[in-house]
């Protein structure tokens, strides 16, 4: 049931489940994993060790899209909006879906740190949302411009035969410059360079963390 639906409490409580899920529970795409168009080779050790890290990477991404959106949502009261951060969110499932279940693939695990990274991210979404729908959406842009060149760089970053990998942080990029776009066409509006420039730093720490832990 969508937020719009709900009363204020109710509203709450959606949301600590939606949180609980996203941390807890297997994830449900509702599309197909990307498949690659070419067939990749086995990896060895120290590359499916890498693609791990990178892969887990982009499952704690994914965790902190899942809280962005639903502290977007529960805040806005343009009920428009909040179908349109809905929608979004939907599609970040399925990005958590499909990384998830990559990760199991390769034999890693996902970050240890996965609550804290959804706790920082969704106080930062209710702070991105109190200054006007105009700078949340301005904020939602930022962030999905950042990681669309984030997972551009994991492309080239990702090993070679990593194909299936690949596939998927290849479907996700479009899928966010998708997101940023109808942010745009919503009237997100460009935010000032300090708080670019404090994003970039903050998705730097989280990055480098999740690499290893
Ligand atoms: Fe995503
Ligand atoms: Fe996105």
């Amino acid at each position: 049931m969508s937020l719009v639906d709900l009363s204020s409490g109710d509203r709450l409580l959606a949301v600590f489940d939606h949180a609980l899920r996203a941390l807890t529970s297997t994830p449900q795409a509702a599309r197909p994993k990307p498949v690659p168009s070419r067939p990749g080779a086995p990896l060895d050790d120290v590359e499916r060790r890498r693609a791990g890290a990178l892969m887990r990477v982009n499952h704690v991404g994914e965790v902190c899209a899942q809280a962005l959106y639903s502290a977007q949502a529960l805040a806005t009261t343009d009920l428009a909006l909040r179908r349109q951060f809905e929608r979004a969110a939907g599609e970040e499932t399925d990005h958590l879906a499909w990384t998830a279940e990559r990760l199991s693939e390769l034999g890693a695990r996902p970050s240890l740190l996965n609550p804290l990274w959804y706790a920082g991210a969704f106080a930062i979404g209710l702070l991105a949302a109190r200054a006007g729908d105009a700078r949340s959406l301005g904020f939602l842009i930022e962030t999905e411009r950042q990681v669309e060149r984030h997972l551009e760089g994991h492309l080239e970053r990702l090993p070679e035969r990593d194909q299936d990998s690949r596939a998927i942080v290849a479907q996700m990029k479009d899928d966010e410059a998708a997101h940023a776009m109808a942010a745009e066409q919503a009237g997100g509006t460009r935010l000032p360079a300090p708080y670019r420039w404090a994003m970039r730093v903050a998705a730097k720490v989280m990055t480098t963390t999740a690499h290893y832990v």
